[in-house]
């Protein structure tokens, strides 16, 4: 459960989020719209605690914002799967090694991180690419990359910041195929995006983030 109580937000003199309350339960899909600069990736940096609220308190699973020690950040982060904005594979390894290096640096033994990468990587229908480089790879297939890499911990929430920014509405539509049949599986995800078209074409909850507020929005059949 991922729950904002009266969250006031502010990057110095720049106040994002002003006393705002929601929810997202285990297994929902939410879209996270707005317009740019709305504090759509802020929402984000809140939820796995990069970013801290001025006021109020966030609580993702049995961590809460303002009782969370230093120690705890990282084992927050291993409960949530993230896509950043900005999603980037390291040019210099393959596939396989860019979904295995997380878990290189957590400390998980060798024959666990085969099983989860192969695992992600099935999970995301790349297993018969894990040999080549990113390069070698389309935008689809290395945004693909990065969903499996954020699967590694078998998260129970998957944050993924626009996620198809970069990509063709075909490609984008399988991308969000894609997360659509993560979600059935089991996975939360919170989704940001600029994308209306994807948004509409399927039928899930969307939190739409406004001059500081965050509101529930219906989408009526047009
Ligand atoms: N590190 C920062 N320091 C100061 N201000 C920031 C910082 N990051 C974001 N902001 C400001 O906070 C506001 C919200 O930014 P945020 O990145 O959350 O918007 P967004 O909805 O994700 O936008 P986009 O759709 O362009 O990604 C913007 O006014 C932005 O300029
Ligand atoms: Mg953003």
């Amino acid at each position: 459960m991922i729950r904002f109580h009266e969250v006031t937000f502010a990057y110095n003199s720049t106040k994002v989020l002003d006393n705002v309350s929601f929810e997202v339960k285990p297994g929902e899909f939410v879209f996270l719209v707005g317009q740019t600069g709305s504090g759509k990736s802020t929402i984000l940096k809140l939820i796995y605690m990069d970013c801290l609220p001025t006021s109020g308190s966030v609580m993702v699973g049995k961590y809460i914002s303002s009782q969370l020690g230093r120690r705890e950040t990282p084992l927050l982060r291993r409960t949530l799967g993230i896509i950043f904005q900005d999603f980037r594979l390291l040019d210099d390894r393959s596939i396989y090694d860019n979904v295995a290096f997380t878990l290189h640096v957590t400390g998980v033994k060798g024959a666990e991180i085969r099983k989860r990468v192969l695992r992600a990587l099935a999970e995301v229908g790349l297993s018969h690419q894990r040999n080549k480089m990113p390069a070698e790879l389309s935008g689809g297939e290395q945004q693909r990359v990065v969903i499996a890499r954020a699967l590694v911990n078998t998260p129970h929430f998957l944050l993924a910041d626009e996620p198809t920014g970069n990509l063709d509405p075909t490609t984008s539509r399988e991308i969000l195929q894609l997360l659509k049949d993560i979600n059935t599986r089991g996975t939360a995800i919170i989704m940001a995006t600029h994308n209306y078209e994807l948004v509409r074409r399927v039928n899930e909850r969307i939190l739409q983030v406004r001059e500081g507020k965050v509101y529930e929005v219906e989408l009526r059949a047009s």
